[in-house]
């Protein structure tokens, strides 16, 4: 469910009309609705409603946008970061250290040292030699760094190859059946305090089985490294849960149903629960609004050229993503068409042969749950500046990032002295 309705004709992000967004900063320019980032916190939250004190901590890199990230602190969320730079962005959006979750595989030691240094609860480990290489980072500081295993369960995901992260040849986490192993040679390392498990087995997963196969394989884990001493007390679950993108398509599990299901396997496990959740809390919270070029005939459809591209949203370029694509003032008119942009690659397509509202050169179109995984990949291919953002509460919105001019991307670049005239 989302914030984004027809009304009187014409699209709204709550109570303001997305025209007089575009009319105000103009075009490309991504869209968050407060209410629906709310209301999906709190639908998250009560399918987890009979654990004791879960930690929701938000995945960072689905939107880092400064205002969003406050207002999902106000909510209590911590964070899952991937890098020093989130880290910073997390903290200075207001989420609390001791909220804050480290993952990746390429940790450096200048990150583990600034993570360290906040005090963060939990670092997510992925190898051996990043166990090493942390220990003796905390006890260089006079510390010991909390620690989890991330463990791969070598479970299939089911979900585009891209985004898959569970099955062995991928690159995240430890060899399960080596567990055992790993988590007594890290005991031994001075300046870790192992304290979980952790587990992710990938993104917009659309159907439970694969995430229950791999939290069983977690709770059989925390069961013998509890027998073999170890002092677990946190299990990692990670996020993964899909949306509706495609309102063709049968809708994924709900929270409630991803809930229950976390609650019947984990209900003897004697560790405090942890999720990730990225794409489900952002994902229908936002939208990509962008306006028509023009409209030119194509050989079997015609092709609506608008002013977005793949720079400002990746996701159909890389993973051939279907994001539903709406007018916002639709005449009630429909007709197939292929929706592209202007950078010159035909990876630059929204859709192909669509059953679209019909538009015309001016109008204004929304491609809809871009609050995931959108700004966040935008880049400046082709030199277009990135994508502004706005974020709307009722009937206030205020510009949350502004677009850069121009200049900034060329006034970035140096020329060096033997060139310059
Ligand atoms: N935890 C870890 C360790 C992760 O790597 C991720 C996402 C998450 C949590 C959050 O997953 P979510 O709840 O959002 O599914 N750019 C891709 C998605 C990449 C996901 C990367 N990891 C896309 O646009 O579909």
């Amino acid at each position: 469910m989302d914030h984004f309705d027809y009304v009187d004709g014409a699209m709204q992000v709550e109570q303001v009309p997305m025209a007089a967004i575009a009319d105000a900063v103009g075009t490309p320019v991504y869209i968050y609705s407060t209410a629906t980032l709310e209301r999906h916190v709190s639908v998250f939250r009560a399918g987890l409603a009979s654990l004791d004190n879960p930690l929701i901590a938000f995945a960072v890199k689905a939107n880092p946008n400064a205002a969003v990230l406050a207002t999902l602190a106000q909510l209590g969320l911590g964070a899952d970061v991937v890098s020093g730079g989130e880290l910073l962005r997390a903290v200075a959006a207001g989420i609390p250290a001791d909220r804050i979750v480290f993952s990746g595989v390429g940790k450096t030691a200048d990150e583990m040292r600034l993570a360290l240094d906040h005090g963060i609860f939990q670092f997510n480990l992925e190898s051996e030699p990043e166990a090493e290489m942390l220990s003796d980072v905390a006890l260089s500081m006079g510390r010991r760094a909390p620690v989890a295993y991330r463990i791969n369960p070598d479970v299939d995901a089911g979900t585009h190859a891209k985004i898959s992260t569970g099955k062995s040849e991928n690159k995240f986490g430890i060899p399960y059946d080596r567990a055992l192993e790993s988590y007594a040679a890290a005991r031994d390392l001075p300046g870790l305090d192992v304290q979980g498990v952790a587990v992710h087995i990938g993104s917009q997963l659309t159907d439970l089985a694969p995430l229950e196969a791999a939290f069983v394989k977690v709770g059989a884990l925390v069961e013998k490294l509890r027998a073999a001493g170890h002092d677990i007390r946190t299990a990692d679950l990670g996020g993964g849960l899909g949306v509706p993108y495609d309102p063709s398509q049968p809708l994924p599990p709900s929270p409630a149903d991803y809930g229950a299901m976390v609650t019947r396997v984990t209900q003897d496990w004697p560790v405090r629960l942890m999720f990730e959740p990225g794409r489900v809390i952002v994902g229908n919270a936002g939208a990509l609004l962008s306006r028509v070029v023009r409209v030119k005939q194509g050989a079997k459809a015609p092709f609506v050229i608008v002013d977005a591209a793949m720079n400002d949203l990746l996701r159909p370029s890389l993973y051939d993503a279907w994001h539903d694509i709406r007018a916002v003032a639709p005449t009630g008119e429909r007709a197939a068409a292929n929706v592209v942009g202007p950078v010159c690659e035909t990876g630059d397509t929204f859709a192909m042969h669509r059953d679209l509202d019909v538009v015309q050169a001016g109008d204004l179109v929304a491609f809809m749950t871009a609050g995931a995984y959108g700004a966040t990949m935008a880049g400046t291919y082709n030199s277009r500046p990135l994508t502004p953002e706005v974020l709307v509460t009722g009937d206030k919105w205020a510009v949350v990032r502004a677009r850069p001019p121009i200049e900034a991307l060329i006034e970035g670049d140096t020329i060096p002295d033997w060139l310059a005239q």
